[in-house]
């Protein structure tokens, strides 16, 4: 058995939990360290349940440097950090940047800075696509040029990635690696953790799940004029379990020494783009329910079409998505009956 004492920031959310399963199941321990602002300790419980064993959980928000100074010195034999911690609400952002920048970037800092002075600095950072805005050519491939960040949100991942980049320059001991992450959806097969968005949800499926159980009157569905084969935008829907175990082989690949440079980045998304009538269509195959949706205003900031090229991760990492679209939407909407007591 591999006994390895891993770091999750942010463990209690939602690719965080699935993380923790993952590493877990691989024999890998767990620290997590959540500040519970966006999750709850129930989680822990669900993870627990499903994986046989309790991570060690400390409550404790990364914005307090002395705080994460004084957990490293309690658990230097880490070897590996997958930093989940941040807010997401691309939005909310918009209207309070500042909290933005806090929590995504100095947390990141400090955070780097214990990293490096670990016996073994193995880092992996939570990216997005959203980092290639609307690219010219798809599928996006890690080469395709960052454009000029739509919000907030957006711009702490691009300088995030630029943080790390610039601290591996310097210091060839650290070993990180950025995964962009597409559209992660779904939930674990066991219905024991999944997605759990805080007041009406802005991502198309806890929107669509929420619709079906009731909580919502109909979906939104933003434009049907667009310059897409159904005149709907397309995006590259992954389930979070796929997502998951991409974080365990990035940080093999540096436990092992197996990266080529001390800052590697890579697309994690299935390869397929799917758009939101298909996504509305394959949660009616499975569920067996019409949903109720209305077309409406195109959203701002939405681009058209984002899937991946994941042919790197595919042969540098040894990782592929398995779940199709039907099965992410099945344990999502299994995920959202399990909630609401259906
Ligand atoms: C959004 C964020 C992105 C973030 C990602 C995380 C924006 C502009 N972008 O991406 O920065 O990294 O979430 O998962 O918020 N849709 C509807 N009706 C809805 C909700 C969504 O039609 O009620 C459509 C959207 O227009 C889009 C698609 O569904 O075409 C996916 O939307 P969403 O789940 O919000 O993801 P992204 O916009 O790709």
């Amino acid at each position: 058995m591999n006994m390895k004492k891993i770091l999750v920031t942010g463990g209690l959310g939602f690719i965080g939990s699935h993380t923790v399963v993952e590493l877990q199941n691989e024999g890998f321990d767990v620290v997590i360290i959540d500040n519970l602002s966006n999750s709850s300790l129930d989680v822990l419980q669900g993870i627990t349940s499903i994986t046989g064993k309790a991570p060690i959980f400390e409550k404790l928000d990364l914005k307090h440097k002395y705080s994460v100074k004084e957990f490293f010195k309690t658990h230097s034999d880490i070897v590996g950090v997958i930093h989940f911690a941040a807010s997401k609400a691309v939005g909310e952002s918009v209207e309070q940047p500042l909290m933005y920048y806090e929590n995504n970037l100095n947390t990141l800092i400090y955070m780097l800075d214990e990293v490096c002075n670990l016996a073994s600095s193995n880092f992996i950072f939570s990216s997005s696509c959203t980092v290639y805005g609307q690219a010219d050519e798809m599928p996006i491939t890690e080469n395709a040029p960052v454009k000029p960040a739509e919000s907030p949100y957006g711009n702490t991942k691009q300088i995030g990635e630029e943080i790390i980049s610039d601290v591996c320059r310097v210091n060839s001991n650290l070993n990180a690696i950025s995964l962009r992450y597409f559209n992660p959806i779904g939930a674990h097969k066991s219905a024991k953790i999944g997605e759990l968005p805080i007041g009406v949800p802005q991502n198309l499926v806890p929107f669509i799940t929420q619709t079906a159980s009731g909580l919502r009157d109909f979906l939104s569905v933003f434009g049907n004029d667009y310059p897409t084969p159904d005149g709907t935008c397309i995006r590259d829907y992954i389930h979070v379990v796929d997502l998951a175990k991409a974080h365990v082989v990035a940080l093999q690949r540096l436990l092992k020494g197996g990266n080529e440079a001390n800052y590697e980045t890579f697309n994690v998304g299935t390869g397929v783009g799917s758009s939101v009538l298909e996504v509305i269509q394959s949660f009616e195959r499975v569920s067996g329910l019409k949903l109720k949706y209305q077309f409406a205003e195109r959203r701002s900031g939405d681009i058209i079409t984002a899937y991946a090229n994941t042919d790197k991760a595919n042969s540098k990492l040894g990782w592929t998505s398995k779940s199709t679209l039907d099965e992410a939407m099945l344990s999502a909407w299994n995920w959202e009956k399990k909630i609401r007591g259906l």
